[in-house]
């Protein structure tokens, strides 16, 4: 296979920066880095002199940050996406808009093929090469690291000191981590033994809620239909509003996780999760959405929040059940305006109270009081009629079934 003209998926790291030289040796095509930039904390100075440096024409560098908050992040939280009931995916919704990304820059650069570095056991390969063939079925993919002959990261440095390759070799870290605005995932190292407990190290931007303030903290969250809006009442721009939950949530312990996941390719995998932004907005929109929706739309959404996890998780953002369902969520989230008040204390988040104009919680029926306006009355028939099935089969099943009596006399 021959490749002319390849947009390249760079971050700067290692892996990308020894697969650009080698991609240049081996198939001496033109090639085009891009990077995104979705608020992990990775130098993105000097990207585009190391990515020339290392045998790349031209090098894009692009600010995503919005962009991921508010067409990426918002709708997997109106959905209430959460993979296995738990992990709020930062990972897994930063790659589709990379693929985007990626797809526009070959579009217009007229490249004939896409590379990442993705491994061969991963779930951000499918997320990749799923999104690249739906969004551009004409491109061809390349992805070197399933088929390079370097076994480690050892042999990686080796090759890109030797290659003169602009690499920066910190003291290596036991663990490989993905961040963006939405948390980190940690995985490797002593984290590889799921009997084994995560190392203080692990865990990069919480802290541990033994050590957390003595005091506890509490913020208001308001929504305008399904989106957070402000904070303690201070309108915030989406980036603004996450990097400051972050603060605030990890000072106080909040949004770690350490979970035993189902990857897409069938392999179990320990990752240890931060992400106290994720989980502060989850809390409050469901929050929101109790009180708000109705019990049918409520439960029926359940179903659908685990859907939706489970086709971004596994890579099919760009696909037209996603669109379908996130039409169904869009029409929940008609009503999901209020305000919630949360406190935060040593890893715990505490709803301490909510409101909205669109309440459908009523005092006047729930209360036990005198000011009670439920017909209890009313209940009666309810119940004679919602019973009804139920006691229909049990008597029925008693017709059916022989006593111990009629059963003693019938074998005489
Ligand atoms: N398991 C997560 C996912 O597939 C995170 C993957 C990236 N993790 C990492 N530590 N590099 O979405």
């Amino acid at each position: 296979m021959s490749y002319k003209k390849i947009v390249v998926a760079y971050s700067g790291g290692l892996d990308t920066s020894v697969m650009v030289h080698w991609l240049k040796n081996k198939y001496d095509a033109e090639l085009i880095t891009v990077t995104g930039n979705l608020g992990q904390k990775d130098e993105l100075e000097n990207l585009e002199e190391k990515a020339k440096l290392t045998g790349a024409s031209k090098s894009y560098i692009l600010d995503l940050q919005k962009e991921f908050i508010t067409e990426y992040v918002w709708k997997a939280l109106k959905a209430g996406a959460l993979y296995e009931g738990q992990y709020p995916m930062a990972t897994a919704i930063g790659r589709p808009l990379l693929v985007k990304l990626m797809v526009d820059i070959a579009l217009a650069e007229g490249a004939d093929t896409i590379a990442h570095g993705c491994t061969g056991k991963g779930n951000d390969q499918v997320r990749f090469e799923v999104g690249i063939q739906t969004l551009a079925p004409h491109l061809k993919i390349l992805a070197p690291l399933r088929i390079w002959e370097f076994k480690s990261r050892e042999e990686e440095i080796d090759y890109a000191l030797e290659h003169k390759i602009p690499i920066k070799i910190k003291k290596a870290s036991p663990y490989s981590i993905d961040e963006n605005l939405w948390g980190i995932a940690v995985e490797c190292g002593v984290l590889e033994d799921p009997t084994v407990q995560p190392p203080a190290d692990a865990y990069q931007i919480t802290s541990s809620p033994k050590d957390a303030p003595d005091k506890a903290e509490s913020i208001s969250i308001e929504f305008v239909k399904g989106i957070p809006v402000s904070l303690n009442r201070k309108p915030l721009p989406a980036v603004d509003l996450v990097k400051e939950l972050n603060v605030i949530g990890g000072k106080h312990g909040i949004g770690r996780m350490d979970l035993i996941e189902n990857r897409v390719v069938g392999i179990k995998s320990r990752e240890v999760y931060e992400a106290p932004a994720a989980v502060i907005l989850h809390t409050a929109h469901k929050e929101l959405e109790k009180l708000i929706l109705d019990k049918e739309t409520f439960r029926f959404k359940q179903g659908v929040s685990d859907k939706v996890a489970n086709l971004i998780y596994d890579g099919l953002w760009f696909s037209p059940l996603f669109d379908s369902l996130m039409a169904f969520v869009d029409s929940t989230q008609e009503n999901i305006s209020g305000s919630v008040t949360l406190e935060f204390y040593k890893g715990n988040i505490t709803v301490l109270s909510r409101s909205s104009l669109f309440s459908l919680y009523n005092k006047d029926l729930a209360t036990y009081t005198i000011e009670d306006k439920f017909d209890h009355k009313a209940a009666e028939g309810f119940l004679a009629l919602y019973g009804l099935p139920y006691k229909t089969l049990s008597l029925v099943k008693a017709a059916n079934t022989p006593s111990e009596t009629k059963a003693h006399e019938v074998a005489h």
